[in-house]
């Protein structure tokens, strides 16, 4: 699949605000700097689309990106980030726990890690709440050009290795790097199917 077409719409701390136009989405979610929104700008071929920063904490808001005027990507701000204030974090975490448990037209979300850290238990644990939570996800391992070949094959094995420790079943995953556009295709080839599924639910 192509991205012919990729627009901002809105950017929202609240899911009521969010649009209303009933298009399936998939959202992007992970840590802080893990490049949830340098994956958007790479999936729609554009660069300045979602805001980036080599500073964590830069995408504050639940953003609303409308592609192909058929479907959403959604930019949100990542966790963990260690400097935000308490207040900050408690904010952050309620929204997005908002947005995960009201959004209905949240058809599955792209859990992002970058595989140059040991598995981190802030991920396992968002993944288990995902899990609980009966939210359909798969896993996005960015930054793949940062690793050389043979560490990569290692560390993918060694991280569905963790999760088998509590997953029966294990989850679709990708590898990914934004930077040599790895991965582009084979996640637009994913929401292009899952699309067509839904539709002929
Ligand atoms: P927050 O908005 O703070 O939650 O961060 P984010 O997850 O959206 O990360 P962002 O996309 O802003 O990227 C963080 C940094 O990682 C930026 O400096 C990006 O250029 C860099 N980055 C993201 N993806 C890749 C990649 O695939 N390869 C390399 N080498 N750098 C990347
Ligand atoms: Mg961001």
């Amino acid at each position: 699949m192509n991205v012919a077409h990729a627009e901002f719409v809105v950017s929202n701390t609240k899911v009521d605000l969010c649009p209303k136009t009933n298009l399936p989405e998939y959202a992007f979610i992970g840590r802080s700097n893990v490049g949830k929104s340098t994956l958007i700008n790479m999936l729609c071929n554009k660069k300045k689309l979602a805001k980036t920063s080599s500073r964590p904490g830069k995408t504050q808001l639940i953003n609303h990106f409308l592609i192909n005027k058929k479907w959403y990507l959604v930019d949100l701000p990542g966790y963990g980030y260690a400097r935000a204030s308490k207040t900050q974090k408690k904010t952050f975490q309620k929204f997005i726990i908002d947005y995960f448990t009201k959004r209905k037209e949240l058809v599955s979300a792209f859990l992002l890690i970058d595989l140059r850290h040991n598995p981190q238990p802030i991920d396992m644990d968002f993944l288990r709440w995902l899990g609980e939570n009966f939210i359909p996800f798969s896993i996005v391992f960015t930054k793949a050009d940062k690793i050389n070949e043979k560490d990569l094959e290692r560390k993918v094995s060694d991280y569905l290795l963790k999760l088998k420790e509590e997953w029966e079943s294990l989850p679709q995953y990708f590898v990914t790097s934004s930077e040599k556009k790895l991965g582009q295709e084979s996640i637009l080839n994913y929401i292009k199917q899952t699309n067509e599924d839904i539709k002929n639910f």
